[in-house]
């Protein structure tokens, strides 16, 4: 189970973290990956100054911007399934 966390701390929450989580969950269904990915929301990951919604994928953070959820879906967490 690929474990992705997505922060809804006030930082990245006004960054765009729901649009992130359901684009991720959108993407999760249309693929029936369910039970291979597992989403989790969390508080601030002290990565705030990234642009863009800090994400954890495998002890890895990245920042990723609601525009560019599903390419970094695609690109980075796809690959890893
Ligand atoms: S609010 Fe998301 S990393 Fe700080």
């Amino acid at each position: 189970m690929l474990e992705i966390k997505i922060c809804v701390g006030s930082s990245c929450h006004l960054k765009g973290s729901y649009n992130v989580i359901n684009e991720f969950q959108h993407l999760i269904e249309e693929k029936a990956l369910h039970d291979k990915i597992d989403i989790k929301a969390t508080f601030c990951m002290k990565q705030c100054q990234k642009n863009g919604v800090a994400v954890e994928v495998n002890n890895e953070i990245f920042g990723v911007l609601p525009e560019a959820a599903e390419e970094f879906f695609k690109n980075v967490i796809l690959p890893k399934v």
